[in-house]
């Protein structure tokens, strides 16, 4: 094939690709119409009916409206209430998944101890993570080790700080959210590892700074213990469903903390 005809022929292949498409329908649009729903007994069209009243079919429903929310992103960064307001509704937490962590709670706080203990034995198996601990805790005026692998887990400034994390463990299943108190905690429990003080006790201690990194797989690690417990609890104590039901929950509040870290480190 000569170099003038292959040029024609491919010429025409873009040609051929980039004509417009005939249109599909016959009013001329290129996308089809919402499919009518037709009732399976009475035959009616539930979008339509003779006198032009939407039909009330219980089986046929007429397609949904579509309606979108809109959502200030400027609000978003500044308002912790309109944030939390998107961020609940997106993830589907309320009133049900308050109520089920706070059934949970008292079927699994008392593993809190020993959850915080193996969460920070997972901290210490890392450099990156251990070598945090290394600074001086808020309030604590003890003794501190000077090398890395002198720091030990029952350490007094280790055991002093697990209190803190347990506080905050529990507060996870027994806050009341439908508090803003409670969300503004979790916030500035993000905003305080990112090198800005948020609590006031903090003020006079020296920033601590945790790569964002670090305070999510924390936030997975946890979500796995937590959920993993709840799978385990005996059939009398918690049934399937309310198992199921507090799997989702703790899943959407760890989420909800994790966004009220990660905004204080991207900024969106
Ligand atoms: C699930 C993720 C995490 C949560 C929920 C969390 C929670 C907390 C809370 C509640 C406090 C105490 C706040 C207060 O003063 O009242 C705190 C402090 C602290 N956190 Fe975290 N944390 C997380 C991840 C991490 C990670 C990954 C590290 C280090 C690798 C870390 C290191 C620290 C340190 C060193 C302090 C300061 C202790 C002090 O000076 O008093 N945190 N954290």
């Amino acid at each position: 094939m000569s170099t003038a005809v292959l040029e024609t022929k491919l010429d025409t292949l873009s040609l051929d690709g980039l004509a417009p498409p005939e249109p599909q329908f016959a009013d001329g649009q290129m996308t089809p119409h919402a499919e009518a729903v037709t009732c399976p007994f009475s035959g009616k069209v539930a979008s339509e009916s003779e006198d032009g009243e939407v039909a009330k079919c219980p089986v046929a429903h007429a397609a949904p409206e579509i309606s979108i929310q809109e959502v200030d992103e400027e609000l978003l960064k500044t308002s912790l209430e309109d944030r939390m307001v998107y961020v609940k509704d997106f993830i589907g937490f309320g009133r049900e998944q308050h109520q089920i962590l706070n059934k949970i709670a008292p079927l699994v706080t008392g593993m809190i101890p020993q959850v915080v203990d193996d969460l920070y034995a997972k901290l210490f198996e890392f450099d990156v993570t251990k070598k945090i601990f290394m600074k001086r805790n808020q309030g604590f005026d003890g003794p501190l080790p000077e090398r890395l692998e002198d720091l030990t887990l029952d350490g007094p400034q280790i055991t002093y700080r697990k209190i803190f994390m347990k506080s905050w463990a529990r507060r996870v299943l027994t806050s009341d959210y439908s508090s803003g108190k409670t969300w503004a905690y979790m916030d500035k429990v993000g905003i305080m590892h990112t090198g800005v003080k948020s609590f006031k006790h903090r003020a006079h201690v020296s920033p601590l700074h945790v790569p964002y990194r670090d305070c999510a797989l924390t936030l997975g690690w946890v979500q796995t213990v937590l959920q993993t417990a709840v799978l385990q609890l005996p059939d009398e104590k918690l049934s399937l469903p309310e198992k199921i039901h507090a799997i989702a929950a703790i899943s959407k509040v760890i989420w909800i903390q994790n966004d009220l870290f990660a905004r204080h480190y991207t900024g969106e």
